[in-house]
């Protein structure tokens, strides 16, 4: 499907040609004066100075040689001193909506040749609760995986799990100076089926240990041991490490839910761990990596280089893999496993060196081919009001959990009193407007900006927020029960008609350029685009609203369009909130 910006294109295109003209002058696009005009093209200005003639005149002459059909659709009119502005008529605009209305798909285009590709988001630790920093990368990575999906590509999304390293080791020895009795420390070679410890406790046990090392060097040694003795595969070791895995897995997959995030693959940094030693080896012989200093790197400077990048480090001194190491090897894991033509990452912008080094590396080694896309989304920080990275109120790195009760009980406070609410449903109402809020307050930001996290406004059922566009959505669904036009849904693009005002215009050129706007979101990987797109439809929709009488048009005909508008907004708004990963409540 093309872009309505890129028919226009055309069709202004032609019109410069006709008239005498370079058919690269008529590039149009969005209006940055809506209120004057729907879209526009410059390009008698840039024409003026090429053909020595009067903007006015270029335009007038281009205006005049628009062939028949094209002036069916657009009207175009000629500002001074040569501006060519454009409005859809309104039997062009019909259709465009019948055309949304009429595909499964809302007319959101699909790729060309549908890509498989693997997202990697989510990137939690093991025995560590999720805290705020991780609320960014599992809401943006869920909506990008979405968006990917709905143009036709294959998506697999990977929950990419911390579960090697110092960390693992840590939790051993804290565990082992606890319980030295517990048979993973003994000879024994039995292991109870029930791990021995719960969650809460697992979160304890690692800051305790962590802080531990940092104080106590022999304390520290022991925890590298332990780390290296797992590595090699100490049966006591692993069975712990199993289980300590399983506790912390179910509690991820607990709060994943709750956030409406869901994985296809629950793969982990361990796993990708049998892949280093042949990929080292190879990186070695072949002269790619090289030791300095007695550690294992490659360089990965390229001659346009504005920054330094240092070497990409494979193996420190002592021989340890590193961080480096293991996402190289899930590449190459990745590569084995599913063959994606692409792996996108939606991690921390502050790792965007590593994933520099990383890429490069692969790269140049040819672990990937040219053609596999690898991308890092580098999101910024999630700041509190003070424009620091968010904390408790006594300074602590707030859980996620915590994060949503808080945002839940607000929300819970507001809607009790709303009469629309039964009581028993107050609850689960909260939960999907709570969750509403903290996505969209999240997503509404282009993902690589810091942003606050701002409670009161994020919860406001007015402006640019999540609740608004809920609310929105129940407004319109409540208009449709009420007219319970029983086969509105099998008719629905043949009820409607021709715009009559501007609201109904605006409204109806929003819901035109959906599919393009979902595809371009795509294109740049960015769910606020979406945001932007919804936040105007429902502007849009909600002026439309205020100024017509829908259930009471008395015009049959009328009133059947209007509703079939309403159901198409209806239908693109829910498309919409579910590609950024939340639903509606019923009532609200
Ligand atoms: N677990 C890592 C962290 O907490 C994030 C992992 C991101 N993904 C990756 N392939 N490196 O920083």
């Amino acid at each position: 499907m093309k872009k309505l910006t890129d028919k226009l294109t055309d069709i202004m295109g032609a019109a410069f040609e006709k008239a005498g003209y370079d058919a690269a002058l008529g590039a149009v696009r969005v209006s940055d004066r809506p209120d004057l005009c729907q879209y526009q093209c410059n390009g008698a200005m840039a024409a003026a100075k090429k053909y020595h003639k009067a903007p006015f005149m270029i335009a007038d002459e281009v205006a005049a040689a628009l062939d028949a059909d094209a002036a069916e659709a657009v009207e175009v009119s000629v500002v001074k001193p040569g501006f060519l502005n454009l409005n859809l008529k309104p039997a062009f605009l019909l259709s465009c909506v019948q055309a949304v209305a009429e595909d499964e798909n809302l007319s959101i285009p699909k790729v060309e040749n549908p890509k498989k590709i693997v997202i990697d988001y989510g990137g939690p630790n093991v025995a560590k609760p999720l805290h705020v920093g991780h609320l960014r990368a599992a809401v943006i990575g869920e909506s990008v995986k979405r968006l990917c999906r709905t143009v036709g590509n294959e998506v697999l999304g990977d929950v990419h799990l911390g579960d090697w390293g110092l960390q693992m080791g840590l939790i051993i020895t804290e565990m082992k100076h606890r319980n030295p009795e517990l048979p993973y420390f003994t000879d024994s070679t039995e292991y109870p089926e029930e791990a021995p410890f719960t969650i809460s406790e697992l979160e304890e046990i690692y800051p305790a240990a962590s802080a531990k090392s940092k104080e106590d060097e022999e304390y520290k040694k022991e925890a590298l041991e332990a780390t290296h003795q797992l590595q090699l595969g100490n049966p006591g070791y692993r069975a712990l490490w199993n289980q300590i895995l399983s506790v912390s897995i179910a509690d991820l997959k607990r709060n994943y839910e709750r956030l409406n995030v869901s994985f296809d693959l629950w793969k982990s940094e361990s796993d990708a761990q049998p892949y280093i030693p042949a990929m080292v080896e190879d990186l070695k012989n072949r002269g790619i990596a090289f030791y300095d200093q007695g550690a294992l790197v490659v360089d990965v400077t390229e001659p346009d280089d504005k920054k330094e990048i240092p070497p990409c480090i494979i193996l420190k001194s002592d021989g340890a893999s590193l961080y480096s190491t293991t996402d190289i090897a899930t590449i190459v894991e990745r590569k084995k496993l599913f063959n994606p033509d692409e792996i996108i990452y939606v991690v921390d912008k502050r790792q965007g060196m590593h994933f520099t080094q990383v890429f490069r590396t692969v790269r140049k080694a040819g672990i990937v081919s040219d053609e596999t896309g690898l991308t890092h989304i580098g999101f910024g920080t999630m700041n509190g009001k003070d424009g620091k990275p968010f904390k408790t109120r006594d300074g602590g790195v707030m859980r996620l959990s915590s994060l949503l009760d808080e945002i839940e009980t607000e929300m819970k406070a507001k809607i009790r009193d709303n009469d629309n609410v039964r009581d028993e449903d107050t609850e689960s109402t909260a939960e999907k407007v709570a969750l509403a809020a903290v996505k969209y307050g999240d997503l509404s930001n282009q993902a690589s900006k810091d942003y606050v996290f701002d409670v009161e406004k994020f919860t406001s059922f007015e402006g640019n927020t999540g609740p608004y566009i809920l609310y929105t959505i129940v407004r319109i669904r409540s208009i449709l029960e009420k007219a319970a036009e029983g086969d509105l849904a099998e008719n629905l693009s043949a009820a409607l008609l021709q715009p009559e005002t501007d609201a109904e215009s605006a409204l109806m050129l929003d819901l035109a350029v959906f599919g393009s706007s979902i595809y371009e979101a795509y294109e740049e990987l960015a769910p606020h685009r979406i945001c932007s797109y919804i936040y105007q439809l429902s502007n849009d929709f909600n002026r439309f609203y205020h100024g017509t009488r829908i259930l009471g048009e008395e015009d049959a005909e009328k009133r059947r369009s209007y509703l079939a508008l309403l159901s198409v907004t209806l239908k693109v708004l829910e498309k919409s909130i579910d590609i950024l990963g939340f639903d509606a409540p019923a009532h609200m």
